[in-house]
């Protein structure tokens, strides 16, 4: 059964369309590489998914419930997590911290003094987290900002994954990094698959695709042109879905 199902979507800004009627399927377990050209409406379509935009046609169901209506903090209740291109960490913040960062777990002294935000145990739960992914960082209590673009890109991943999700989005996870940085990307999305977790991958890197994705969707100006099965196609047909030689 899928995890998530968008049927019909369209969205525009003002009076230009950039979704035209988007159906997609995507169940558990499973890795969708979504690609096409800069602008093509990727990151616009992932944001239909997570709520940050409303759409003005078509439906989001996801985990049999329609979420067409949700707002993005209930959709993420529900288990949908994305990882935005800009990663929107919090620089100065430490690494423990960015991974609970805008969802805190507090505690009230006593019960009844205001409640505040409970620091020991975000560290102790950070670190469980970047351990039981495997992730090295020098230290949980560095900022974030002084990490290496691969290491910032596993935090945002850590992030994402401390609140048992079961979709996740990244939006050009690996744009940035280098070959080594990716290869623990990779291999976190690898660890995400046999956690039975969805996840959809936008990259331009068509290796990183071919490597993790067992499905490759290929969106040109608001349309899905390809849905095709990794083992069923290659480099060059996908280039020639995303230019257009497809017509
Ligand atoms: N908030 C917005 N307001 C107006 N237009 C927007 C907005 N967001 C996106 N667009 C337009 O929608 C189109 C699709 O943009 P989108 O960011 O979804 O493309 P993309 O496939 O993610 O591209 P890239 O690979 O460069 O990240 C572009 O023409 C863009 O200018
Ligand atoms: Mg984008």
């Amino acid at each position: 059964m899928s995890i998530l199902e968008l049927s019909g979507v369209e969205k525009s800004f003002g009076a230009v369309q950039v979704l035209h009627g988007v159906d997609l399927k995507v169940s558990s377990g499973e890795v969708v590489g979504l690609v096409g050209d800069n602008g093509a409406g990727k990151s616009t379509l992932m944001k239909t998914i997570t709520g940050v935009y409303s759409i003005d046609r078509g439906n989001v169901v996801f985990d049999g419930r329609d979420v067409t209506d949700s707002e993005p903090g209930e959709r993420r209740d529900f288990g949908i997590e994305m990882i935005y291109q800009d990663l929107a960490l919090a620089p100065q913040q430490d690494v423990a911290n960015n991974i609970f960062l805008g969802r805190e777990p507090t505690k009230r002294l006593f019960g009844i003094f205001p409640s505040f935000v409970d620091k020991s145990r975000i560290d102790v739960e950070a670190r469980q987290m970047l351990d039981r992914l495997g992730v090295h960082v020098p230290g949980i209590d560095i900022p974030v900002g002084m990490l290496s673009g691969g290491q910032q890109q596993t935090i945002a991943i850590a992030r994402a994954l401390t609140f048992r999700p079961k979709l996740v989005i990244m939006d050009e996870p690996t744009a940035a990094l280098a070959v080594r940085e990716v290869e623990s990307v990779l291999k976190l999305i690898r660890q995400m698959k046999e956690d039975g977790i969805a996840t959809i991958l936008i990259s331009h890197r068509l290796n990183d695709i071919f490597e993790s994705c067992g499905r490759i969707v290929v969106l040109r100006r608001g349309n899905v042109i390809a849905d095709v099965n990794r083992n069923e196609t290659d480099m060059s047909e996908v280039v020639s879905y995303i230019v257009g030689a497809h017509g």
